[in-house]
């Protein structure tokens, strides 16, 4: 049975969703997964493509607030639920209070992971605004950073909860 606002047609889905805020209507093949969606079909390039097994991380978007891998996620289950990519944060002129610490830290080198990262962390952060450097090291386990960042990265995240606590952001 399909779910309300899901239409088939020849195998094919119409997904009504909400991404950052809008409410685009895509019609996709109905296995195509939610980063393919993302990447190819609304444009948002910010979540990346690394493993597509759910190993590395890169792919993280929230659904309705939790952080999802959005390379096997099939796109037809976000009909009706809440998206958010890095593009739904903050601008370049008016950066989200994670992405400013990033860039004070210096936390990322190639980058190809932070997308995802910074997603986890604004799950983290939006449940437990002063998380313990052991509860960010455990919400950000399953990600990987190839560069090796791993101490800024932790350290990027604790300055965005001291900004954002102290409302310096
Ligand atoms: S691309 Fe999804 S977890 Fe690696
Ligand atoms: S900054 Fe390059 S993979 Fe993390």
């Amino acid at each position: 049975m399909l779910s309300l606002g899901v239409a088939a047609r020849e195998g094919r889905l119409a997904i009504a969703f909400s991404v950052n805020g809008s409410a685009p209507s895509v019609d996709v093949p109905e296995t195509t997964s939610l980063l393919e969606t993302l990447r190819n079909h609304l444009g948002l390039m910010g979540t990346r493509y690394g493993c597509g097994l759910e190993q590395c991380g890169a792919c993280t978007v929230l659904v309705d607030g939790e952080p999802v891998f959005a390379c096997t996620r099939e796109a037809g289950t976000v009909t009706g639920r809440s998206v958010t990519t890095i593009e739904g944060l903050g601008t370049p002129d008016r950066p989200h209070p994670l992405q400013q610490a990033f860039l004070d830290e210096q936390a990322g080198q190639c980058g190809y992971c932070l997308s995802g990262i910074i997603l986890s962390a604004k799950a983290l952060l939006d449940q437990n605004p002063k998380p313990s450097r052991a509860q960010i090291v455990e919400a950000l386990d399953r990600h990987l950073c190839r560069c090796g960042t791993h101490q800024r990265i932790i350290r990027a995240v604790e300055r965005a909860a001291h900004t954002s606590r102290r409302g310096l952001a």
